[in-house]
């Protein structure tokens, strides 16, 4: 076998097909074929199946080893490296290009028997010279079809790819996954919204194409269990601006830019044909809005918009959206997050568009113009993520509350985009904080639980589901008016976030033990140990690490990438992490087996990052477990120590730098103490 080149047995992966037609097979074959652990796209080539394709609506020329795309439709327009064989695995994607765009990003998109899935991977912004080059790994789904990893930018501005690649990190994983051979029944599991029925609405984000999908079953599923629908992407500006007409005549879309709901119209119709009422999602947002609306004449190649015309945009854009939905539909929309994801992760305001057009002021703008033009009984919510975490929660009441006094909010979307070490007691707190300081209802908007990577995940996420559920109903019985819990996505394969296997049904449509656990809540019982359950072990046996075999066991934190490099302390060889999305992708290490047990934790660091830190990884409180002043770029010694709480499902600690300068690390020891 050529060196580089992995065999792969296609007919393995038949049964899979069955429902969506052998045509789709990968590299369309039947037998085994040669799958490359690195695709580089060639751009002396033409465009070619299985190397580079061109993504979307636009042109794509190759000159001197380039690739120049112009007449870019969309934002998400460009080029794409096909990689159906390499589902189930974890991939390096890289591009080099150049453009005036803001930013751009590397994305995965993939589909399950006809729905389909888009997972931004990383992002990047342009040097001095203009060039962006963007590093980014994500793990495809197991049951992905025709995935696909493409390039996409903030705006329609032309594009130059010099590189592009995509490349298989660590083994791979010859389709180890189940494939999902055939779908389940859904009709068979009894309802989430029935069972809830006397509490909140129990909703569903759903993709236009489980309407438009030939198969039916999932729109079985969707209608069995829920009874409420959120659209995924379709009513979101960048699905809604009609970026044609607007350009073509700035001067009459100037005020009252050109809408238009050609994505959304499938679900719209199918949810006023079963009567299943609507979150609408969402009018104003700095993401997937496209940059050309904040311009003058609608040209990224001229000046912003003045805050007035800005305004006036605003207001005709949320007054024909919402009043389109309801001259068409009508009642079909209950409820719209207004405003999503104002609030900055690292305190105050999030610098966007909105906020630098027209000012801090645009949220309460939004919510003023949306109650002016509101169709009567439509509820006006604020949606925002990590929405539970104090000092965010802060931040996010003192926006409120001028919009909560003017009388132009009705509730709070908690997001709710959680992890199991998240605590529970917290949680509600905070939504009950909501409630009282804003006079207003509370909707989970976006609910999913990353799977904790323990003996038994499956298992544990259903416990805590349990938990997290029974806190809920105790909640809402005590007065907390939470009204609907929307979870985000029908099946693990169709999520936003699909390799933390994070809701209730697998792929193939049965329910899980999370989904057992959502049940448990309300109806008693306890989630069913699995067949292959294994009891959780405490070992108290050293964790040591000095790469002198240049072998590592733990992984990347989100984007990191880890590399064994020369120089290590006092030793040949040291562990280099680097490329992360963000200073906290660090060098992460799972120490499960440790719970109920204090550990200490020593390590040599070296970095140029002014300080390194060894943290637990507690969803939502991130306490440090050492911390040391690094910055001389010489080796330092770090020592702290953490007590794991008996009963913690599962826990991680990780190594990370306070700014995107690489770290290096030796000899990690970890031991019990206590
Ligand atoms: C996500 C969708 O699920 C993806 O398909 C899309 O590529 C990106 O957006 N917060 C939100 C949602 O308010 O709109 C986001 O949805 C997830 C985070």
């Amino acid at each position: 076998m050529k060196k580089g080149f992995i065999k792969v047995v296609a007919c393995a992966l038949a049964g899979l097909f069955l429902l969506s037609g052998c045509d789709s097979l990968p590299n369309g074959s039947n037998g085994p074929h040669e799958v490359p652990t690195t695709i580089k796209a060639d751009f002396t080539q033409k465009e070619k199946k299985g190397n580079w394709i061109t993504y979307g609506d636009c042109k794509v020329e190759t000159k001197d080893g380039t690739a120049v795309i112009t007449k870019r439709s969309a934002s998400n327009t460009g080029i794409a490296i096909p990689c159906a064989d390499y589902r189930g695995n974890t991939v390096k994607a890289y591009v080099k290009a150049s453009s005036e765009n803001d930013s751009m990003t590397l994305s995965l998109k993939y589909e399950f028997y006809g729905n389909v899935s888009y997972v931004n991977i990383a992002a990047g912004q342009a040097d001095e010279a203009g060039i962006t080059e963007i590093t980014g790994t994500i793990q495809i789904p197991d049951n992905a079809q025709n995935a696909m990893i493409y390039l996409e930018a903030s705006d329609v501005r032309d594009i130059t790819v010099t590189a592009m690649e995509v490349s298989i990190e660590g083994e791979f994983n010859n389709l180890t996954g189940t494939p999902v051979e055939s779908l389940e029944d859904p009709t068979k599991t009894a309802s989430l919204a029935a069972a809830y029925a006397d509490y909140f609405k129990f909703g569903v984000a759903s993709p236009a194409t489980v309407m438009t999908n030939k198969n039916d079953s999932f729109r079985k599923l969707l209608k069995t269990q829920f009874n409420s629908v959120t659209p995924e992407n379709e009513l979101k500006p960048d699905s809604v601006l009609d970026a044609a007409l607007c350009k073509n005549d700035p001067a009459k879309y100037n005020e009252a830019p050109a809408v238009h709901f050609e994505a959304a119209k499938p679900i719209l119709d199918y949810c006023k044909k079963n009567n299943i009422p609507m979150r609408g999602h969402t009018l104003v947002w700095y993401s997937q809005t496209p940059s050309w609306f904040f311009y003058e004449n609608y040209n990224v190649n001229g000046q912003l918009a003045s805050r007035d015309l800005m305004l006036k945009r605003m207001e005709s854009y949320i007054d024909q959206v919402m009043n389109w939905c309801e001259k068409n539909y009508p009642g079909v929309i209950y409820a719209w997050d207004v405003v999503n994801e104002a609030a900055a992760d690292d305190g105050g305001m999030r610098d966007c568009y909105w906020k630098q057009v027209i000012g801090d002021d645009y949220v309460e703008k939004a919510f003023e113009f949306a109650r002016k033009h509101a169709p009567a009984n439509v509820q006006l919510f604020y949606n925002d993520y990590n929405e539970y975490q104090t000092s965010k929660q802060e931040d996010i009441l003192k926006m409120l509350k001028p919009v909560a006094a003017a009388g132009n909010i009705d509730g709070m979307g908690m997001q709710s985009h959680i992890s199991s070490g998240l605590n529970i007691d917290n949680y509600i707190a905070a939504a009950k904080k909501y409630a009282d300081e804003l006079g207003v209802k509370i909707h989970i908007t976006e609910l999913d639980v990353t799977a904790p990577k323990s003996l038994n995940p499956m298992y544990d996420q259903g416990v805590y589901m349990q938990k997290f559920f029974e806190a809920i109903i105790a909640a809402d019985k005590a007065g907390v008016p939470i009204e609907c819990v929307t979870v985000w996505g029908l099946t693990d394969d169709m999520s936003w976030k699909s390799s933390t296997k994070p809701l209730l049904f697998y792929g193939n449509l049965s329910p899980k033990p999370a989904y057992e656990g959502v049940m448990c809540a309300i109806n008693g019982g306890e989630v069913a140990k699995p067949a292959d359950y294994q009891e959780p072990k405490t070992d108290s046996t050293p964790f040591v690490e000095d790469y002198e075999d240049k072998k590592f066991t733990g992984g990347p934190r989100y984007s990191s990438v880890q590399k064994i490099v020369e120089g290590g302390y006092e030793s040949d060889y040291c562990l280099m992490n680097s490329e992360g999305y963000a200073e906290y992708d660090g060098y992460s290490i799972d120490v499960t087996n440790y719970v109920g047990h204090t550990i200490k934790v020593t390590f040599a660091i070296k970095s140029k990052a002014p300080t390194c830190k060894c943290t637990a990884d507690i969803d939502g409180t991130w306490p440090t477990v050492a911390e040391v002043q690094t910055g001389s770029d010489e080796w330092v010694l770090g020592e702290g120590q953490y007590t794991i709480e008996a009963g913690t499902p599962s826990l991680t600690i990780y190594f990370e730098s306070v700014d995107m300068n690489p770290f290096y690390l030796d000899n990690v020891k970890i031991e019990v103490i206590d």
